[in-house]
């Protein structure tokens, strides 16, 4: 099976390149390197001792996608590429609409050019909105999203959806992840954020190296144990698994299914904490601040539906979490070489 990965030079896209060429899989990376370094996929090599053909492509321009599928062989197509930054979405909401349904419009339309028919879509629990039951489970409805990014990712499975209804030789598997943390363990590749860090983990992590002087919790007045937020933490080798199980399930099935990629167990932003410093044996001074506008109190996956259609469950904990971002982040503080 040869899969394509756009976005394959980004965080979780470079995983999921690792996962499949250990595992038999060939695959073929587009990335823009917009918010992702070339350098990852010299990693990937590395790691792996394989090669593969990359293409430095915007997927929204369909001339470079077509390129793209008239000289490669594709079984699958994985949809890392897009904007993912929340708080930017907010800012900038048409921007996040052009490039994240251009990018996915580009490339369907180009698959059914080729014939491709296998799709793997990189969703989000975003998609459950606010107003879904603990935990989150897939037949649940969509819900009001928090976010302009947040509703990109709605829009894009409602399509898919009504395209898997319109052709019934389409396969499109929409995996909601749940909080990605964590690394490749050999600590060559990881999650290396532009400017100053949104998400938790890598925040936690610049300051444990000494990136930056401290981490502001944001809220400890939440109706949760211990006063702040409850996620539903992942290790983003566990999500790598995920996706090649993925691949392989929409090779032998047609229609839309989503699934939570979750654990099904969550932990408290001090509980986060609190391992991160045992595994690293830093100290992350913190301050507990203000909410951040649109956080929910706590949320977590039903893992169960993963387990049946795919076989798959997560093996890592949060200390193997906590363990391997430490080792990417020590080895290379400030992330990625700057060409
Ligand atoms: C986790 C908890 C924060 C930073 C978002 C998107 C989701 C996905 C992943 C990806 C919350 C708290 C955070 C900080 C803090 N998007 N926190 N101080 O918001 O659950 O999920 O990222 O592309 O779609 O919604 O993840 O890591 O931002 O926050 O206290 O400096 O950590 O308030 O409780 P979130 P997160």
């Amino acid at each position: 099976m040869t899969v394509l990965l756009t976005g394959g030079a980004g965080y979780i896209g470079s995983h999921t390149a690792v996962e499949l060429l250990l595992n038999g899989c060939d695959i073929v990376v587009a990335d823009d390197y917009s918010n992702s370094s070339p350098v990852a996929l010299q990693r990937v090599k590395a790691i792996t001792g394989r090669d593969f053909p990359v293409y430095a492509a915007d997927v929204t321009d369909p001339a470079a996608v077509r390129r793209i599928f008239a000289e490669q062989t594709i079984d699958c197509v994985i949809h890392f590429a897009g904007k993912k930054a929340v708080g930017e979405s907010v800012e900038v909401p048409l921007a996040y609409y052009r490039t994240n349904l251009d990018a996915v419009l580009t490339v369907l339309e180009c698959m059914r050019e080729s014939g491709v028919s296998r799709f793997i879509f990189s969703s989000s629990a975003t998609v459950y909105g606010s107003q879904n039951p603990i935990p989150y489970r897939e037949e649940m409805p969509r819900g009001q999203c928090s976010s302009p990014y947040g509703s990109t990712k709605a829009v894009i499975e409602q399509m898919l959806e009504d395209l898997c209804r319109a052709d019934s030789g389409f396969s499109a598997v929409l995996l909601r992840y749940f909080n990605p943390i964590g690394a490749h363990p050999s600590g060559l590749i990881g999650e290396d954020p532009l400017g100053i860090p949104n998400n938790l983990m890598p925040f936690i992590a610049q300051v444990a190296v000494g990136r930056r002087e401290r981490l502001t919790v944001f809220g400890g007045d939440y109706p949760t144990p211990d006063g702040t937020c409850r996620r539903d933490f992942i290790h983003v080798m566990d999500l790598a698994a995920g996706h090649r199980l993925a691949a392989q399930y929409a090779m032998e099935h047609t229609g839309a299914a989503a699934i939570n990629l979750g654990t099904g167990r969550p932990y408290s932003v001090r509980e986060v904490i609190a391992a991160f410093e045992q595994a690293s044996g830093r100290a992350v001074p913190f301050v507990v601040g203000p909410r951040r506008p649109g956080d929910l109190p706590e949320f977590w996956a039903d893992a169960g539906k993963a387990e049946r259609l795919l076989g798959w469950r997560a093996r890592y904990g949060l200390p193997e979490m906590c363990r391997d971002t430490w080792r990417w982040q020590q080895q290379n503080p400030q992330g990625y070489p700057r060409e």
